[in-house]
């Protein structure tokens, strides 16, 4: 092969959603943005088939075949297992390759390192082997890996937005399609943050009650008489006899008509409607849907108290991160303020920083 041609190095971003949570795996839109927080693979075919990865977060190195099976490898590699394995099921041929993983993606933060790495393994394998698959395809082949691989039941909002991410730009996502549209994000020329409040708190509940949270909602839509959750209405809603599932339903309905708009404030720049619907959204989370925890109510509170426009929990809930939409000259009063409520509780100190809309996944070189 070859030199330049049968190596280089990829990176993915992680994700926050702006708004549109526990929608995907319902069928409703959702507008997250890529972020800029990479995880890079530096990837060199290989003359056998197969894959050897090491990463600078693990010891040792992990090496599978490339017709690996679900099962066959565990722990941190199965991301790559699976988008390997993904791609095999899937008819492509797949080179043996050598990978070396790095990331600045936060573990555990709710940000999506996990689909972070799966598109970064999958942009260099569709580059290095010539895969002929659109963007969103390769996303969708990263979250079977997800789902079937690694185990997790999530929706395809995280890996849509690390593949389809674009700078300045959030994605409205219409999940039933799939479709991605970009919206230009313009807070930043406004004078504006997007800060993340990371609360460092991962809830080992979380993954169990991730898979309750969508079987309630299969049996909500089963109730309805529909496919998929988020097309009911209202009214539907209110005949839904269980009061959880009625609940459930709830969240899912009104917070598809929030990211509807949510994405026409985010059209015509009006920060206080969009800071309205992250409060809202949250509300919605916290009460109906029952995904968010003492940390991410606080975090929450916190922002809004020092100033931000508007707050809420991102991503799966039960820890991880909140973000606020804050003015500049608000943002050291809203990292402050969180840090305080932290520390009077007694809980780890929050990380919080800035993040803007990125690029999607890609050759870095
Ligand atoms: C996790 C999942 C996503 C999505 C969110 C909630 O991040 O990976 O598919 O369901 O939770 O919106």
């Amino acid at each position: 092969m070859e030199r330049g041609r049968g190596e280089g190095r990829w990176a993915a971003p992680g994700r926050v959603n702006l708004i549109g949570e526990h929608l995907d795996y319902n069928g409703g839109p959702v507008l997250p943005i890529a972020i800029d927080r990479h995880t890079t693979v530096t990837a060199t075919i290989r003359a056998d088939s197969d894959i050897r990865i090491t990463s600078e977060a693990e010891l040792g190195a992990v090496r599978f075949s490339v017709s690996t099976k679900p099962g066959e490898v565990d722990g941190w590699a199965a991301y790559a297992a699976g988008v390997v394995w993904a791609l095999g099921d899937a008819g492509h041929d797949v080179p043996g390759l050598d990978m070396r993983v790095t990331s600045d993606v936060p573990l555990g933060a709710g940000l999506s390192s996990s689909a972070a790495f799966e598109c970064a393994v999958a942009v260099a394998l569709r580059d290095l082997a010539g895969l002929d698959i659109d963007d969103v395809a390769l996303a969708l082949l990263a979250q079977r890996a997800e789902n079937d691989y690694v185990g997790a039941p999530t929706g395809s909002m995280d890996q849509l937005a690390s593949v389809c991410g674009r700078a300045g730009h959030a994605l409205l996502i219409e999940t039933r399609v799939p479709s991605v549209s970009a919206i230009p994000a313009g807070w930043n020329d406004d004078g504006m943050q997007l800060l993340v409040i990371d609360t460092r708190v991962h809830h080992a509940l979380g993954d169990g009650e991730y898979g309750r949270r969508r079987s309630e909602c299969e049996e909500a839509a089963e109730a309805l008489g529909v496919d998929l959750l988020a097309v009911a209405s209202e009214a539907d809603v209110l005949g839904i006899d269980d009061p959880l599932l009625r609940r459930r339903a709830r969240h899912v309905v009104s917070e598809t008509g929030r990211v509807g708009e949510a994405a026409t404030a985010l059209r015509s720049s009006d920060w206080s409607a969009l800071g309205g619907l992250f409060v809202a959204s949250h509300a919605s989370l916290r009460d109906d849907f029952a995904v968010s925890c003492s940390e991410l109510d606080t975090a929450v509170a916190a922002a809004v108290d020092a100033g931000a426009l508007g707050a809420r929990m991102t991503g799966g809930g039960f820890g991880g991160s909140a973000i606020a939409l804050v003015r500049d000259d608000c943002v050291a009063a809203v990292a402050q303020r969180s840090q305080n409520a932290f520390a009077e509780a007694g809980w780890e100190e929050p990380s919080v920083f800035a993040v803007t809309a990125s690029a999607g996944a890609g050759r870095v070189a």
